[in-house]
């Protein structure tokens, strides 16, 4: 190979550069002999020495600008997290003429339409298959390897460490706080745990991958995001007697009125490959109008899994570094200047089925009243199932219905927990069927 080696500054040497760095190092010659160059770190910014990393010899520095800005860098790989100090080492690297790798899925979420405009205008990719789903290639399946289809939805199992705690309560009756504990000790969890409990984590990479699938602009803002603290060890029990597992779905469809953009917790049908993806496992399900429903599974956290779609990036940058920006995949997999308008859905307006539990005083006419209401909102009943509960005045109530708008069982729920036989709240888990 002729060609000079391609040099590469990583800032950030946590659990993802570290894995990063040692991944580039030990596969070196397999790399290169794909990339057709040389792929060598000069330079990494960090302000702690990773234990697992021997970087002797390579050129380090507190100040991760100073790589942003070193003349001899080709490709920033940026893996500090964050969005503030995160988009300005970006912009930079972008302003001294670098090509940029993330994993950061939140700054691509938030700052993606600034960052791949500014990349744009300098002729400079930015790669960023690591924000999403860590080593599953979703971005490059969505962005390339569906190309040819109309893409009807997405919906994947997209934090790990919520998938775990899910999984954990499910199998072993292991109590919440115990399992993010874990998972805070396994790396797998955000800096900022709450970001995965409350699915804003989740809500990063869902906003990319509807941005991916639908050619809109990433829109972060408008992304609906429920979390999975809320969920009780009966509600998986009820579930699992209806056929239903519980999973933390992020969805993104597309209707004639708009985009879906939505992260809840989800009812899916047992029989379905995704409801047995466990523990911090991801996976994703593309439907599409040609190809039909696809499933892409594998590691969505860890430090050589988000590692191995990091390098895949640089991989990437290297071959096509030379080439126009028009000739290039485009960041949102749809040109720049055919991006759609169609607005991102407003929760109200989604429709989906739903599971609804509610607490009733045991007197007869009290299900005919909250099936009346349901009734008075159009909403059908796809199942019913009322347990006992000797030790109290109180019976738990499941409901299955079909698909409603939104608005119409936030009017019934609203109804249904006025009724004085009605006691508490009711507990609403959105359904989805998941057909193809
Ligand atoms: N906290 C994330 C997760 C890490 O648990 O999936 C990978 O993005």
């Amino acid at each position: 190979m002729g060609f000079k080696p391609v040099k590469v500054g990583i800032c950030g040497l946590g659990t993802v550069g570290g894995g990063t760095f040692n991944v580039l190092k030990r596969n070196e010659v397999e790399i290169s002999r794909r990339a057709g160059r040389l792929i060598q770190v000069a330079a990494i910014g960090t302000r702690r020495p990773n234990p697992d990393c021997d970087t002797n010899g390579v050129q380090i520095t507190s100040d991760i600008f100073d790589v942003a800005r070193n003349p001899e860098i080709d490709v920033v790989v940026e893996l500090i997290g964050g969005t503030d100090v995160a988009r300005d080492l970006v912009l930079t690297a972008l302003d001294n003429g670098k090509h940029v790798v993330t994993a950061n899925k939140a700054l691509i979420a938030v700052h993606g339409n600034e960052i791949f405009e500014a990349a744009q205008r300098k002729n400079l990719i930015v790669a960023f298959e690591a924000s999403v789903a860590g080593g599953i290639p979703i971005v490059k399946a969505i962005r390339e390897g569906l190309a040819a289809n109309s893409i009807n939805w997405v919906a994947g199992i997209i934090n790990g460490t919520g998938n775990f705690i899910l999984t954990e309560m499910r199998d072993k009756g292991r109590a919440f706080d115990d399992v993010l504990a874990e998972a805070q000790a396994l790396g797998y969890a955000e800096a900022d745990p709450t970001f995965d409990v409350e699915g804003i984590d989740a809500a990063h990479k869902l906003t990319i991958l509807g941005s991916l699938a639908f050619g809109i602009p990433l829109q972060f803002q408008h992304a609906y995001t429920e979390g999975i603290s809320k969920i009780t060890t009966d509600d998986v029990r009820y579930a699992e007697e209806l056929g239903y597992r519980i999973k933390h779905l992020g969805i993104s469809r597309r209707t004639t009125e708009g985009v879906e953009l939505r992260v809840h917790p989800t009812l899916i049908p047992q029989d379905q490959l995704i409801a047995n993806v466990n523990g911090v496992m991801n996976a994703v399900m593309v439907d599409a109008d040609a190809v039909g429903p696809t499933l892409y599974y594998g590691a969505g956290a860890g430090a050589e899994a988000t590692a191995s779609a990091v390098i895949a990036d640089l991989v990437d940058v290297v071959r096509t570094m030379t080439a126009d920006r028009d000739n290039r995949v485009p960041h949102l997999a749809f040109h720049p200047s055919r991006l759609s308008s169609l607005p991102v859905l407003p929760m109200e307006e989604v429709e989906t089925a739903y599971y609804l539990r509610l607490q009733a005083e045991d007197h007869p006419g009290v299900l005919a009243e909250v099936t009346r209401i349901l009734a008075d909102q159009s909403i059908s009943i796809d199942a019913i199932l009322q347990k006992s509960a000797p030790d109290s005045d109180l019976i738990p109530v499941i409901i299955l219905t079909d698909a409603v708008q939104e608005k119409r069982m936030n009017a019934a729920i609203s109804a249904i927990e006025s009724l004085k036989e009605i006691r508490g709240a009711v507990t609403r888990i959105r359904v989805e069927r998941l057909n193809g």
